[in-house]
């Protein structure tokens, strides 16, 4: 057994109705941020915190992820032919064997999502990445997740502050003893009911988790809106395990909402040298 986190859970099976209806043919995690798909934007960061296999949770319709990263002989070849540079697609190329894929056959929610990846995590710890939230941080934010795992062990979760009457929206967590941008977590609640949240540090979809989550997740109990949550099994660990929040450096949007899809756009837009006097101008002139 390996103490090192080496593989990271992508779920990727949801529905992305708030994005509908692009979301009726293309997957969420397709649509591009400029000009790249959000998935690979987590990959990226998984890549750069060092982990060496991403398995993707699928669903219908999602299997233009898995093509994505794979080799795309003809159009290769016709660009090569060309004498056109393949460079844009190097981080569109996997390793053998780096991607592994398995199937959520119905989304019954992201504990479940999780839970069907049990068998290819197997006994290690793992991360999980939400990858419709992109997370733009120096170094990423799984990277700042790992290098926290590697002082206090267990699980390590990112955290982010949110006004106070947003927390009905997210999974709160409920905070104890804080050192720095550590805090160890007494608690956990998913989309807690207006005025209840034990704090406003919500969790944004980055993990570092032990394997034992998987037998929480084995008893299949639904929490908030009849979905499987992880909130919860994770929240069944504390006490057993240490389980630290960890204050995530860098910008966080929610890519699965329209305005924060439109905002993640002109944000990566807005660091590109060769976008951004464009973007600029425009905005400028509104
Ligand atoms: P969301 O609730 O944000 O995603 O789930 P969704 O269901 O795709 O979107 P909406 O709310 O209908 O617009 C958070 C993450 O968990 C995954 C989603 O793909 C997303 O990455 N997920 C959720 C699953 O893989 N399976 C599920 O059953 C639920």
């Amino acid at each position: 057994m390996s103490n090192r986190v080496r593989k990271a859970v992508f779920p990727v099976a949801g529905l992305g109705t708030r994005l509908l209806p692009a979301t009726k043919a293309v997957a969420k995690e397709m649509l591009t941020i400029v000009d790249r798909p959000l998935i690979q934007y987590a990959v990226d960061e998984a890549r750069e915190a060092g982990i060496e296999q991403m398995i993707f949770v699928t669903g219908r319709g999602k299997t233009s992820l898995v093509d994505y990263f794979d080799v795309a002989f003809e159009l290769e070849t016709s660009m090569r032919s060309a004498g056109k540079s393949l460079d844009a697609l190097e981080p569109s190329r996997t390793r053998f064997g780096e991607l592994v894929t398995v199937r959520q056959q119905q989304p019954l929610g992201l504990g479940h999502a999780v839970w069907c990846a049990r068998e290819i995590v197997g006994d290690e710890p793992f991360a999980v990445l939400l990858p419709d939230e992109l997370m733009l941080g120096r170094p990423g934010c799984l990277a700042q997740l790992v290098e926290a795992y590697e002082m206090v062990g267990g699980n390590v979760v990112a955290a982010l502050e949110v006004p106070p009457d947003q927390t009905h929206k997210y999974g709160v967590i409920d905070p104890g003893a804080t050192d720095g941008r550590l805090t160890e977590i007494r608690g956990m609640v998913e989309k807690p009911s207006p005025g209840t949240a034990p704090s406003n540090l919500m969790l944004p979809g980055r993990y570092i988790l032990q394997p034992e989550v998987m037998r929480q997740l084995d008893s299949q109990e639904t929490g908030a809106g009849g979905e499987i949550q992880l909130t919860d099994a994770m929240a069944r660990l504390i006490g057993e395990q240490p389980f630290h929040a960890y204050k995530f450096e860098g910008a966080r949007h929610d890519c699965g909402s329209a305005a924060g899809f439109v905002i993640a756009n002109l944000a990566i837009a807005l660091e590109r040298d060769d976008i951004a006097p464009k973007v600029r101008e425009y905005l400028a002139g509104r």
